[in-house]
């Protein structure tokens, strides 16, 4: 078993997953608005903090993705986030790219950035700490996208951007999310993603990056937002399987999927199906943003110094998510 490999596995055996606070400044800003907090590196920092001591944090988070400025953040007794969250037996992780932009030859599509310097950056950050780290394409689904330009540009990115992560020691989360915006349907978000990650793997392996020490995050099979024919969490779960099984090479470790906007019940009962009906090799957990903090925030945006009716909260999603990658949730479970 390679170094890589043990890291991704760490992170995510034994029902554990990973949390994803790695929202940069604008959109933490845009989640602190929303419930009326001003957004300062003070108060980002505490109600992250808030989740990183939690009881949940030890027992159900095997990796945390921090943003640029939490990385480099202290926490209240004056340890580094990084030393804090190893201390508890949880990996850190970094997100590394530097956002979608507008993707020259292309309307209205995007191409990920963060490739200049990213060797350099990669040093510092695990000098800092970090043991593994996220880059995220994005794709939308209508009429003329994902084009093939957009789906092999980022694709491209993506292995380049794995295989600067490799060389550093450290195991990078490959994002390739399709987005839910749209009126598509559930086949067609099975197709485009299906292409979508094929060519990713492809690339990769062009990248002669190690696929035994790679964690792939992606979206699940749903139909788009605004589709009349949406399908029952029971058909997102056989397809999501389906889906996976057909287009990731038998070596990936594990699979850790986004919330993507889904609610924070559907995305558990959602990964908790496709739990059920997993006829893989590979772990399939979590790597929620949204689906694991938007109780918690709104809590704690009530009292920001109520930090343990916050981390109730954090700890019962983390517990429902951690049963869900297991198949062991169940919607009575939710009421306790
Ligand atoms: P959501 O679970 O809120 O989609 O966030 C996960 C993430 O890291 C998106 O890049």
């Amino acid at each position: 078993m390679t170094k890589l490999n043990q890291i991704a596995l760490k992170i995510l055996e034994n029902g554990k997953g990973i949390l994803a606070a790695d929202e940069s400044t604008g959109t933490m800003t845009k989640r602190f608005d929303s419930v009326k907090v001003k957004s300062t590196p003070e108060n980002r920092i505490l109600f992250r903090e808030t989740l990183f001591s939690s009881d949940g944090m030890k027992k159900y988070i095997g990796g945390v993705i921090l943003y640029d400025e939490t990385i480099k953040q202290k926490s209240n007794t004056g340890k580094s986030i990084p030393d804090m969250l190893l201390e508890i037996g949880s990996c850190p992780g970094i997100k590394v790219d530097t956002g979608a932009k507008q993707l020259a030859g292309s309307l209205n599509e995007k191409i990920t950035e963060g490739l200049d310097n990213l060797r350099d950056r990669l040093k510092e950050y695990s000098k800092l700490g970090a043991k593994f780290t996220k880059w995220r394409g994005v794709y939308n689904i209508n009429k003329d996208c994902p084009s093939k330009l957009s789906i092999s540009s980022n694709a491209h990115a993506l292995a380049r951007y794995a295989a600067l992560v490799q060389e550093s020691d450290m195991v990078p989360i490959v994002e390739p999310e399709v987005l839910m915006e749209g009126n598509h349907s559930a086949d067609e978000c099975f197709n485009k993603t299906s292409e979508v990650i094929k060519k990713c793997f492809d690339e990769l392996i062009l990248h002669k990056v190690d696929l035994t020490g790679v964690i792939l995050k992606p979206n699940m099979i749903l139909a788009g937002i605004n589709s009349k024919n949406q399908i029952s969490n029971d058909e997102t779960a056989r397809l999501t399987v389906k889906c996976l099984k057909e287009s990731v090479p038998s070596e990936v470790p594990g699979i850790a999927f986004l919330s993507g906007g889904q609610s924070e019940i559907q995305a558990t009962e959602n990964l908790n199906l496709i739990n059920k009906f997993n006829n893989t090799k590979f772990i399939m957990s979590y790597s929620y943003g949204r689906a694991l903090q938007q109780s918690a925030l709104k809590y704690w945006s009530k009292d920001t110094k109520d930090a343990e009716g916050t981390q109730k909260i954090f700890d019962h999603r983390a517990k429902m998510c951690s049963l869900a990658a297991q198949g062991k949730w169940s919607k009575n479970l939710e009421n306790i």
